[in-house]
């Protein structure tokens, strides 16, 4: 139910922490206008009447009260801008304005996609070097810029990889394993491109080798299309023996699939083609601080292997011998186009240009200062939450996030929930929850925090931890202190109507 807008006379709070903001159409004001068109300089065409409906019943508004209602949404909105953010595997990063300032170019923003080659070699040769670069920072041989988000890239490279056994005569090859604490996209672009999905058992956070090895002897190596694989993983982990499992692999002659989500913790420290990867997917926004796609339509280029490249998707933008730039759309054994024109022109701007700003030294700094934020945290947490597969005095490290279960904070009678939400109060987004392992709270402070934040973060944790020692039922009612308190989860889940407690 809405509630009334307050009475002109009632005090109002005057920043985002305004209990109601009514709707743009109980705004509505007759004969208010936003917006004046210019004067109409060509003939009018008239609409034939059988393609006219009824008008739609739109709201009219005057320009500041649109400016208005708007900016006081933005101001109750959680963001990177605002907060910190340390939401796992999901990485929410600053992204520089640098990136924003190349995507707006008017030479950028005002090209067509269907313009001749020869009008657009600026924008061929940016694509062509972002190309480049992601391929010599994944050490593989060909990359497609056409995939829109993360998953859509593992879609697309599986199909790459579908259609390369279907040319090499391979087709029972329908079979991908993945680690039971795979993303939840990899099960499901397996299950898009019509493969079944098998859970390897992990150990310890890593992938249980003998496991493995069982699956493929059960199931029939034949059978195998490829294993795909996180590393560094969701709970921070970076798997040692990563070249061993590409070796059980390529000897099943099935493929290695890097999910590369978490190539921020190692940019220019290892390359998934040197570790026996033979295709992966980036997620720009994860790496390269570009918006993020959510399946779309952000950017999840995908790089493979020499013998894999002649089934990508065309076209492929390429360099001619004369130094000239040009779509390529004679690739016969291509899989096809998996996005309109070129794949996301504006985000990949943004990535060449992100990449161009730090060089190769500093997207090596990138990683250092991801997994040195993150082992920062874990080791000024870990007395008051559990910091899983932690231990610095065994050598045994986190990568760019790790996973804290606090079992002695729940012990005493509190939710994950709870603490989740009273992180807001303490102006801090809650992490992600409940995965890789129930219970759990994934952490990424990424590398764009400077310390005072992430002290200010540990400060915040500290301080719920000594409100659940003194009195737990406190935090049951968290966040106090937002606009919104508590959404009823499974109402919001299951009916598109979301009730409001508190
Ligand atoms: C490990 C992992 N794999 C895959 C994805 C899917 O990426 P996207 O959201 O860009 O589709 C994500 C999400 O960021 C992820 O964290």
């Amino acid at each position: 139910m809405v509630e009334p807008t307050p009475s002109s006379a009632a005090p109002v709070p005057t920043r985002g922490d305004r209990p109601v903001e009514p709707t743009i159409f109980e705004k509505h004001s007759p004969g208010a206008c936003a917006l004046t068109l210019p004067a109409l300089d060509v003939d009018e065409t008239p609409v034939p009447a059988a393609l006219m409906g009824d008008a739609p019943n739109l709201p009219t508004i005057s320009m500041p009260q649109v400016i208005r209602h708007y900016t006081h949404l933005s101001q109750r909105n959680f963001s990177i801008d605002g907060e910190f953010y340390p939401l796992g595997s999901c990485t929410m990063k600053h992204n520089p304005r640098i990136n924003e300032w190349a995507a707006g170019l008017p030479g950028l923003t005002s090209i067509h996609p269907l313009q001749d080659d020869e009008d657009v070699q600026g924008a061929l040769k940016l694509l062509y070097e972002t190309r480049t670069f992601l391929e010599s920072v994944a050490g593989l041989h060909e990359a497609s810029l056409q995939p829109a988000a993360g998953a859509h890239g593992e879609f697309t490279a599986l199909k790459v990889i579908h259609a390369y056994y279907k040319a090499n005569g391979q087709e029972r090859r329908t079979k991908v394993l993945a680690p039971d604490t795979a993303h939840g996209t990899n099960p499901a672009s397996c299950a898009m491109c019509g493969a079944s999905v098998i859970a390897v058992k992990t150990k310890n956070g890593y992938t249980d080798t003998d496991d493995l090895q069982r699956i493929i002897d059960e199931e029939g190596a034949d059978t195998i299309m490829a294993f795909m694989i996180t590393n560094p993983n969701t709970a921070g982990l970076f798997d040692k023996e990563i070249s061993r499992i590409a070796d059980i692999i390529h000897k099943a002659g099935a493929k290695l699939y890097l999910d590369g989500a978490n190539m921020n913790a190692i940019l220019g420290k290892t390359r998934p083609g040197d570790f026996g990867a033979d295709a992966m997917h980036y997620n720009t926004h994860k790496t390269f601080s570009t918006p993020h796609g959510c399946g779309g339509p952000g950017a999840g280029p995908i790089v493979v292997t020499k013998e894999l490249a002649p089934f990508l998707p065309s076209p492929q933008v390429v360099k001619r011998d004369d130094d000239s730039y040009a779509l390529d759309f004679d690739r016969p054994q291509s899989i096809g186009r998996v996005r309109a024109f070129f794949g996301q022109f504006g985000v990949l701007v943004r990535c060449w240009t992100y990449i161009r700003a730090c060089g190769a030294e500093g997207l090596e700094e990138v990683a250092e200062l991801a997994v040195l934020s993150a082992n920062y945290l874990a080791a000024r947490l870990r007395d008051r939450y559990d910091v899983l597969y932690f231990s610095p005095e065994d050598k045994r490290y986190c990568a760019h996030e790790f996973v804290t279960v606090p079992r002695a904070l729940l012990d005493k009678g509190v939710k994950l929930n709870d603490i989740a939400k009273r992180l807001i109060d303490y102006g801090v987004h809650p992490p992600t929850m409940h995965w890789p392992v129930h219970d759990c709270l994934m952490v990424e402070p990424t590398e764009t925090e400077p310390l005072s934040m992430l002290d200010r973060f540990v400060d915040a944790m500290r301080a719920i931890a000594d409100e659940i020692d003194c009195d737990p039922a406190s935090l049951a009612k968290a966040p106090l202190e937002a606009t919104v308190r508590r959404v009823d989860v499974v109402g919001a889940d299951r009916h598109p109507r979301v009730v409001f407690e508190g």
